[in-house]
């Protein structure tokens, strides 16, 4: 490809992939699969690593910087970033409301309510169009400059489609999926847990290296313009709109509401379920006044304007009696104790338990087991006890401590250096057993359905399953004396166990549970080695050639290979027939199929399938399909009655396969 071509399918390349990302992202409605747009990065990435001259850095390419910052550089916000003044019920928005009357003299208005998005302010400017630099609010006048984190996030545009010079001002969120999966994998390696979403999202963005900010997957919302040139809004129901007309992901349950007896309603309608329902958290809502006209003579006080109101939820909260305190141990060894509580109603679900993370937190509550406590959902997400009631104690209460050998297996726990966590670190605890049984048909893993933690513990248990390769050898006969299981039932399970076995090798290598080892490595891995048996010969050299693979990973892929038991569960996998190749995303496979990178234009009628049925299938060939005859259109595919494509085909010279010849194609390059 010549410059020139090059230049052409950059840009175009880039809009389309903005395209996609502005679905996925912010519209939250992805149209390709993941492989395509894989795809058409992975061909903008060669592109500009043949022309790196070409590379701007609103390229999508660009969102994830390479390197390390040292620190934040302080910036000067252009008008400073206020906090707004806190409602706690209903009586304080009618004094908000009251004072703005008092101040517009008549002047008719109305409101604007938004949800209060529980994240971190941001400030983005942007110049000519472009994403030029983004701050945190720091103390509303100096802010430290994140542009390299913001720049990660998807829902960010990097480019408008206008050539603006503004800022704009929103909140950067982790929503509640991403929180527990990061948790999760913290609870895993023993990391210290994130109390919030919140807490995630400010830890997230304080991250030196980009890359580990890109693996968090955080989001973000815009809520108002700070500054623009050359446009203006009257309102600010109008700013939101044109905010998320140049493409940026405004809140799609904001109102404009007539007074505020419609404020107060609104403002219920965000308690109990329905707040809980979000996929994000929300700790208020805020109300602003819609006409923005009317703000310079509304103003501000020292650190808020008297134009909009955050109204706080109240922290829910509940009192019940702590029965016990039972300790679990994870997966990977972590022993976690959990507090048992008398059940108790509590932000529309009923709450038994309650987690304690770790033996520090139990020792700064100073908890004891009969103890009344006030328990909290913090983040609405995992409820947790905030304090002990010890007006109610009797004196029968009794001190807790931590056990010193493992519940499980009777090994001695052991607290590595540096880490909150406890550990069993005997490999034949049957608790490592079980839970790893677990996370391997867990859904990011092998994905078998029907097979919940229930049954794994009783398959467990009874000893028919020992390990996860014994799932593959579980009879009709083994599984109808389960509790609760029928024909029916053990029949589906049977059936979701064998499809399992065809599964592409990152999730086996996931579910194996290697220590370190996340789904992405494992897609890194797998895509890396192709097999099972080429990862298990890798050196460590070769597996630290792996880009994204550490030392500390490498390590730990090796132990785990070297072990006699894991080599034992490999060679029954083979045995059962689990698949241990890669099965590279038909996209990519395609490569070398008459179809890859090929521009498609279909006419007239096919005997055997309809277009739309042709054009899925040479897409799923790496083929694009498109609706008119051009100088790039690659091949025209003429079926009976073909029209004036086939003619303008002609003229331009484009190659015309027929129907024996289109179908020939698609057998040679597979499904
Ligand atoms: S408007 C002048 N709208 O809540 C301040 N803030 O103190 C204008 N927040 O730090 C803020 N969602 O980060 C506004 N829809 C929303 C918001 C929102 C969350 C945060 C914001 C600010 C805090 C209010």
């Amino acid at each position: 490809m010549n410059r020139e071509q090059a230049i052409e399918r950059i840009e175009e390349l880039r809009s389309i992939i903005k395209q996609h990302d502005y679905q996925y992202f912010v519209l939250d409605q992805p149209t390709i699969s993941d492989s395509k747009y894989d795809k058409l990065m992975q061909e903008l990435i060669e592109l500009e690593t043949e022309f790196p001259d070409l590379i701007t850095p609103d390229s999508p390419t660009q969102r994830v910087g390479g390197q390390v910052l040292e620190g934040f550089a302080k910036v000067r916000h252009r008008t400073p970033m206020l906090s707004l003044a806190n409602a706690f019920g209903e009586g304080d928005l009618r004094d908000f409301d009251r004072r703005i009357k008092s101040l517009v003299a008549g002047e008719p208005f109305d409101y604007v309510a938004e949800l209060k998005i529980d994240g971190l302010a941001v400030s983005l400017i942007y110049e000519n169009g472009r994403f030029v630099r983004g701050a945190t609010r720091g103390d509303g006048e100096v802010g430290e400059d994140i542009t390299a984190n913001l720049k990660t996030i998807k829902a960010l545009p990097l480019s408008l489609p206008k050539p603006l010079t503004m800022e704009v001002r929103g909140e950067a969120y982790l929503p509640k999926r991403e929180f527990e999966r990061i948790n999760r994998q913290r609870a895993e390696v023993g990391e210290p847990l994130f109390a919030n979403p919140r807490n995630a999202a400010a830890g997230s963005l304080r991250q030196l290296d980009p890359r580990i900010v890109a693996e968090r997957n955080l989001s973000i919302f815009a809520y108002g313009i700070g500054s623009i040139e050359g446009e203006s809004a009257g309102t600010h129901a109008e700013a939101l709109d044109l905010l998320q007309q140049l493409g940026f992901k405004v809140n799609p349950e904001r109102r404009v509401l007539p007074d505020i007896d419609a404020v107060i309603a609104f403002v219920e309608s965000w308690t109990g379920e329905r707040r809980a329902a979000l996929p994000y958290e929300i700790d208020g809502i805020v109300i602003k006044v819609n006409q923005t006209h009317l703000y310079p003579r509304l103003g501000t006080t020292a650190k808020s304007p008297r134009w909009a109101i955050a109204y706080k939820f109240a922290a829910e909260q509940a009192e019940t009696v702590l029965r016990e305190i039972t300790v679990n141990v994870g997966r990977t060894g972590v022993v976690t104790p959990t507090a048992v509580l008398e059940p108790v109603r509590l932000a529309g679900t009923t709450v038994s338990r309650a987690t304690l993370h770790n033996e520090d937190i139990i020792r700064q509550l100073g908890v004891m087991i009969g103890d009344t406590v006030v328990v909290q959902k913090a983040g609405d997400i995992i409820p947790e006890i905030v304090r002990v009631v010890t007006e109610k104690r009797t004196g029968a209460e009794k001190p807790f401590s931590m056990p010193t050998h493992c519940p499980e297996c009777g090994a001695e726990l052991v607290r590595l250096q540096g880490e909150v966590a406890v550990r069993c670190i005997n490999p034949q605890c049957p608790a490592h057993n079980r839970e790893g049984i677990i996370h391997f048909v867990s859904r990011d893993a092998m994905n078998i359905e029907g097979l919940g933690e229930q049954i794994v513990k009783q398959l467990f248990d009874s000893g028919l399953v020992r390990d996860p390769a014994d799932l593959y050898y579980l009879t009709m006969d083994d599984l109808l004396p389960l509790e609760r299981m029928g024909k029916k039932s053990a029949q589906n399970l049977l059936e979701s166990i064998a499809k399992s076995k065809d599964n592409s090798l990152e999730r086996l290598i996931f579910g194996l549970g290697i220590r370190f080892v996340g789904e992405k490595a494992a897609k890194l891995l797998a895509d890396h080695f192709d097999t099972l048996d080429n990862l298990m010969r890798a050196s460590v050299e070769e597996l630290l050639a792996v880009p994204e693979i550490g030392p500390k990973m490498a390590d730990s892929i090796q132990e785990y290979f070297a072990q006699e038991s894991a080599r034992q569960v490999i060679e029954k996998l083979r045995q059962a027939g689990v698949n241990f190749a890669y099965q590279r995303p038909a996209a990519v496979a395609a490569e070398d199929s008459p179809f890859a990178g090929k521009t498609f234009v279909l006419t007239g009628t096919l005997a055997a399938m309809d277009r739309k049925e042709a054009a899925r299938l040479i897409e799923q060939r790496g083929g694009k399909v498109t609706g008119s005859v051009s100088k790039n259109t690659d091949y025209v595919i003429a079926g009976e009655k073909a029209g004036s494509k086939l003619d303008k085909a002609k003229q331009l010279g484009v190659e015309v396969l027929d129907e024996e010849t289109f179908l020939a194609w698609l057998e040679e390059a597979g499904a």
